[in-house]
């Protein structure tokens, strides 16, 4: 298999195929979406949420994204795997934001890290990025900000923070990241950071017109049944299919029906 790299998806930009991005925390999910297809596999610290059911992402700590990271790097073979740097482990302090992400790729085997921000972590990004490390950014709303924000709702609807924001995009270009992540602002505003920069805006909540999308895996495979804003498309409802296996594997064994004959040594 022919591994996906930064230059591949800076090509797919230019040639007009859209980036395939998903989410993975673990070995088995990650085996699965990597034999599927998907180009980028990210291991976003969303896992602080979906896999350790934390109320945002905070929590997570860069032990923890190691140990999720190394996992899905074991289970994938063609996709590019990105890691969510946690909250605390760069912002600030750009030895220890280098110190951080050079343990992400030593302990996990993944190929870069994402970093949530524009102009304020300019200093981390560079020193990451100097070490030969591949650097995503990720702008709009970005979730480690939850409590400055207040809200998960739709970001730089006004013209200051729309501003910012292709200000930011483009300095993250400058800066030499290999991709942005846009989350949760209006579709043209996208559509006018991904049309005016070269390098690949992957877009999630950030509508059509960008250069590839991403998804929370257990958002789009149905699994978690709470969480349904508008931009997400459920590809399957394995919360009821999960649901209704267990059951019956319940049902089976106070029957005891399971195991039978042919079940049993
Ligand atoms: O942690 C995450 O899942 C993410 C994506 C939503 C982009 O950062
Ligand atoms: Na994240």
């Amino acid at each position: 298999v022919k591994v996906v790299t930064t230059h591949q998806l800076h090509n797919m930009k230019e040639r007009g195929e859209k980036i395939s991005m998903l989410t993975a925390y673990d070995y088995s999910m990650a085996t699965i979406l990597d034999a599927a297809g998907v180009d980028v596999l990210l291991v976003g610290d969303s896992a602080s949420n979906v896999m350790a059911g934390h109320e945002t992402t905070l929590p997570i700590t860069l032990d923890q994204m190691i140990y999720h990271a190394s996992s899905v790097v074991r289970g994938t073979k063609r996709a590019f795997v990105v890691v969510d740097m946690p909250f605390g482990s760069y912002q600030g302090n750009s030895s220890e934001a280098l110190r951080s992400a050079i343990r992400i790729m030593k302990e996990s085997g993944a190929h870069g890290v994402k970093l949530e921000g524009g102009a304020e972590i300019k200093d981390s990004i560079v020193r990451i990025l100097s070490a030969g490390v591949p650097v995503m950014g990720h702008l709009g709303l970005t979730p480690q900000s939850i409590y400055k924000f207040g809200t998960y709702t739709v970001r730089a609807k006004e013209e200051a923070e729309a501003q910012k924001l292709i200000e930011d995009a483009q300095l993250l270009q400058e800066l030499g990241c290999f991709a942005i992540v846009l989350e949760k602002i209006p579709s043209e505003l996208a559509k006018k950071v991904a049309e005016s920069l070269n390098i690949p805006i992957i877009g999630i909540g950030a509508g059509p017109h960008v250069d590839g999308q991403v998804l929370v895996v257990h958002d789009m495979l149905g699994i978690n049944k709470e969480f349904k804003p508008r931009f997400l498309r459920r590809y399957a409802d394995l919360h009821a299919i999960m649901t209704e296996a267990v059951q019956h594997y319940v049902q089976d064994v106070k029957s005891k029906d399971f195991p039978n004959e042919s079940e049993a040594y």
